[in-house]
């Protein structure tokens, strides 16, 4: 079987791609390990940026986004048992994120795709990687029993940090760079209404934590844990407890409870590839890169990645030029390290590291006073936060 554009990875950086091709006339196969229902229920990121929401919409792909979203102009620092308001929209021109699920930008991706006659491929198996530096790279995998070829002009490596595409690079190439953090986050979904509209990002001396929701009945809340931290230790009271003491306010906080309905505990780090291609194989997304959660900015990468690449390939498969795509991998990571710097520098402020480091924990304070007062400092945080021009 043939195709242009052979993509591995039915998250939102394969599915964006195939989209993003499909409307300028490029073929593509999405190859994905998991079930449709498995990808489309797999609970992640929640923030959408500006630029992602207004991509989704321009091509299409919007429509239950703009009737079910919810659209925040500002967020909360809380510390020292006081709240704090960055007014995200006044210090970026207007600017927004959105409360859409993952999940449900999956689910949208998937019927665009089909209702389109696009070619998803469900519970594939044994994909490998071949002949990445000819101008006929392969992917072999097994589907339904039996082993089958797609030979690609090009292959897209979507698949995510435990994929296998990065892996398919030979050794000596990718130099990889990385952070891992001594903490991780304890999250929950829960049946009750925010106790906020907006997020609240608090820092307390027993450690992060974050308000979050998915709708008017949903909350999604953060804890920063150990980061080998046993969910078995934390009954759903004690997760109440320890969220209640955190985000207390002097003026009596009420953080609304209700069924915890999911349970997870992620370890927080940072990753790195250069370059994120290698002959005709180009990485997309947690393929390449993946942020620690702190500012929710995993998937607005992936889409950022598959826009560059997508306009890459519509320069190739037009014109025969190849001068985009030699240069996805240094167009991507400017990006990208400027969101692995704002998300350092945003776990860095708010998370308890060491217990008994009292000069870090001044520091850390004295830094929430200035981007809490001065505009300066607030404007560095929101227009890192809403996302800066794709
Ligand atoms: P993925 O969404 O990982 O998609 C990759 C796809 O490839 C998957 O569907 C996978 O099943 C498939 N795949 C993997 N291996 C193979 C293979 N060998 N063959 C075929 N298919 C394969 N970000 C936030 O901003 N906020 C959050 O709260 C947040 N929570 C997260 C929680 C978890 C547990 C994880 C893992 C990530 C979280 N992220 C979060 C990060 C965010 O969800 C990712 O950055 C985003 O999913 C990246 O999209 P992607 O398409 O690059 O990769
Ligand atoms: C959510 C996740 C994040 O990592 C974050 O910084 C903000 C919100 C969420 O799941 O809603």
């Amino acid at each position: 079987m043939r195709t242009q554009v052979g993509i591995v990875g039915a998250g939102p950086a394969g599915l964006m791609l195939s989209h993003l091709l499909h409307l300028e006339g490029i073929e593509s196969v999405v190859l994905e390990d998991r079930s449709r229902e498995y990808v489309e229920n797999r609970v992640r990121a929640g923030v959408l940026e500006h630029g992602t929401v207004k991509l989704l919409e321009e091509t299409g792909v919007g429509d239950r986004l703009a009737r079910e979203a919810l659209v925040h102009s500002g967020l909360e620092l809380r510390f020292d048992g006081e709240g704090h308001r960055i007014d995200l929209s006044g210090l970026t021109g207007g600017k927004t994120i959105t409360i859409y699920g993952q999940q449900e930008v999956v689910k949208d991706l998937i019927a665009a795709r089909l209702r389109d006659g696009g070619d998803i491929r469900f519970e594939v198996s044994d994909v490998r990687l071949d002949g990445l530096t000819t101008d006929a790279p392969r992917i072999a995998y097994t589907h339904e029993g039996r082993t089958q070829e797609l030979e690609c002009d090009v292959i897209a490596g979507c698949d995510g940090y435990h994929g296998v595409c990065r892996d398919a690079i030979p050794a000596g190439v990718l130099t990889g760079f990385d952070r891992t953090y001594p903490f991780g986050w304890l999250g929950i979904l829960a049946e009750a209404p925010p106790s906020s509209e907006e997020l609240i990002y608090t820092y307390h001396d027993r450690g992060f934590a974050l308000c979050s929701l998915r709708s008017p009945r949903l909350s999604r809340l953060y804890l920063q844990c150990r980061p080998d931290e046993d969910i078995d230790e934390w009954p759903d009271e004690r997760i109440w407890e320890e969220l209640r003491t955190r985000t207390a306010t002097h003026d009596g906080f009420v953080l609304n409870e209700g069924p915890v309905i999911e349970k997870l505990v992620a370890a927080l780090r940072s990753y790195v590839v250069e370059p994120m291609q290698y002959g005709r194989l180009l990485l997309a997304g947690d393929a390449a890169h993946i942020v620690p959660a702190t500012v929710a900015k995993g998937l607005n990468l992936a889409v950022a990645d598959v826009r560059v690449l997508a306009a890459a390939l519509v320069q190739f498969f037009g014109s025969g030029k190849t001068d985009l795509l030699e240069r996805y991998s240094e167009t991507c990571l400017e990006r990208v390290w400027r969101v692995q710097h704002f998300s350092w520098w945003m776990t860095t402020m708010l998370h308890r590291f060491d217990p008994d480091d009292r000069y870090q924990q001044r520091l850390q304070i004295s830094q929430l006073r200035y981007v809490t007062s001065s505009t300066a400092a607030a404007t560095t945080l929101a227009e890192n936060y809403v996302g800066l021009p794709l």
